[in-house]
C-alpha cells in the first residue's frame, strides 16, 4: 500500500513537536511536559502486509514512530508512562491504548521501543507487567532506545532463554527524522530476527541496517555520536574564532561549506550557532548520556576517546549555564 498523509513539508516539525527533552543526563528520564501531536510527516509508504505491533514508549521520537506504523496500515497497539499521551496518539492514528507494556506485547509479532535510558529500558521490558512478561513465543521486541551495548546483549540473552527475539536498533536524525519517517537505524541481532523488521520498521526508516550481532546496533550509535561531538567543539570553536576576527561570518560558511571543511553540522547548524539559536532537536542531556555510554564502553574495551571525554566536560559546563535542553551546537556559548 502507498499511503499518503496530509502533513507539513519534509524537514518542517509540527507545533507540538517542537518541544524539550525533560531527561537529566545519567538518570532515569522524568517525565516531560506532555504535548499531544497533531501531526506527523508525508511520506509514501512500501506495500508490505499489515501486521499487529505494538510501541511502547511515546515519547518526541516514538510517538511520531509510532504513528508512521500506523499510517503504513499495521494495527498498531500502544503503551506510554503518561497515559494521556497514548490516548492522544490513539485518538489521532486509531490504534489501542495499553495499561501495561505486557498488554500492549500481547499478540504482537513485533514489539517496538524506545524509552530513554539503560534503567527506563529495563523498567519496561522486565518484570510481570514488562514486554517480554507479554510476548509471545517467536515475538520479536526492536528497541530503539539508545542505551548500553551491554544492556542490549543481557536482554537478547534473556529474551532467547523465553523463546523471543530481540534486536538492539538505535536511531539517528533527530526529531524531524522522527516525524518525517525518514530515520537512519544501526541495527544488531541475528539475521533472522532483521529480515522480520525490516519491511515493519521502514514506515519509519529512510535506512535500516543490519551492523552485526546483539549490541552492535548500539556501538554502531556510539561511532555516530563520537564523529558528532568532536566535530561540533571544531565548528564551535571555529566560528568563536571567526566572531573575533570580525568575519562577516554567514558569508564565510557560505565559502567555506563549498571546499574540504564542509560538514552536516555546519550546513544546517553553522548559521544558527552565529545568530545564538540552539533550539533544534537533539538535547545536551542526551548527548551527555550518549557520550557516558561511549566513555564506559571505552573503558571496557581499551579505545582512548580523549577528545570526547574533554567534550563531555564542555557539555557539563553548557548544562551548568543551564542549558541542557539547548542543542548540541550550543558549545559555542562556552567560547563567548
Ligand atoms: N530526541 C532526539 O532527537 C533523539 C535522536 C536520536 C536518538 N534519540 C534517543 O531516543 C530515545 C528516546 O528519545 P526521546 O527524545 O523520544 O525521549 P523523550 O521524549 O524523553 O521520551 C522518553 C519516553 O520514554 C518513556 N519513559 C522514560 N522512562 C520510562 C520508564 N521508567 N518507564 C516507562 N516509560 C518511560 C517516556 O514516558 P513519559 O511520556 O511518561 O515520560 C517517554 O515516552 C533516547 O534514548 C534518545 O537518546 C533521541
Amino acid at each position: 500500500m502507498a499511503i499518503k498523509l496530509s502533513a507539513p513539508a519534509a524537514g518542517v516539525l509540527p507545533a507540538a513537536f517542537a518541544r524539550g527533552i525533560s531527561m537529566p543526563s545519567n538518570t532515569a528520564s522524568a517525565a516531560p511536559a506532555a504535548a499531544a501531536p497533531t501531526t506527523i510527516g508525508q511520506r509514501d509508504y512500501a506495500a508490505t502486509p499489515s501486521q499487529t505491533v505494538a510501541f511502547v514508549g511515546l515519547g518526541v521520537m516514538g510517538i511520531a514512530m509510532a504513528g508512521h506504523l500506523a499510517r503504513a496500515g499495521h494495527t498498531v497497539r500502544v503503551y506510554n508512562r503518561t497515559r494521556a499521551k497514548a490516548e492522544a496518539w490513539a485518538a489521532e492514528f486509531g490504534g489501542r491504548v495499553a495499561a501495561t507494556p505486557a498488554e500492549a506485547a500481547r499478540g504482537a509479532a513485533i514489539v517496538f521501543s524506545c524509552v530513554g535510558n539503560d534503567q527506563d529500558l529495563e523498567s519496561v521490558v522486565l518484570g510481570d507487567s514488562g514486554i517480554f512478561a507479554g510476548m509471545s513465543p517467536g515475538a520479536l521486541l526492536v528497541d530503539h532506545t539508545t542505551a548500553s551495548a551491554e544492556i542490549a546483549r543481557r536482554l537478547g540473552e534473556i529474551a532467547r532463554q523465553r523463546g523471543l527475539d530481540f534486536l538492539d536498533a538505535p536511531v539517528s536524525g533527530g526529531q524531524a527524522g522522527a516525524v518525517n519517517g525518514q530515520l537512519t537505524v544501526m541495527v544488531g541481532g541475528s539475521a533472522e530476527a532483521f529480515a522480520k523488521a525490516q519491511p515493519v520498521a521502514m514506515a519509519f526508516s529512510k535506512a535500516f541496517t543490519h551492523i552485526g550481532a546483539q549490541g552492535s546496533g548500539q556501538l554502531a550509535k556510539m561511532v555516530n555520536q563520537l564523529c558528532i561531538a568532536g566535530l561540533l567543539q571544531g565548528l564551535a570553536e571555529a566560528l568563536a574564532f571567526g566572531e573575533k576576527a570580525g568575519l562577516d561570518l554567514p558569508l564565510v560558511l557560505d565559502v567555506i561549506g563549498k571546499g574540504a571543511a564542509q560538514s552536516w553540522q555546519m550546513d544546517n547548524r553553522g548559521k544558527t550557532m552565529v545568530a545564538d539559536q540552539f533550539n533544534f532537536g537533539f538535547a545536551v542531556d542526551w548527548m551527555r548520556k550518549d557520550l557516558g555510554l561511549c566513555l564506559d564502553e571505552a573503558r571496557r574495551n581499551g579505545a582512548k576517546l580523549p577528545v570526547a571525554a574533554l567534550v563531555d566536560q564542555f557539555y557539563a559546563d553548557v548544562q551548568a549555564m543551564g542549558g541542557g535542553r539547548w542543542d548540541t551546537s550550543s558549545l559555542i556559548r562556552r567560547l563567548k
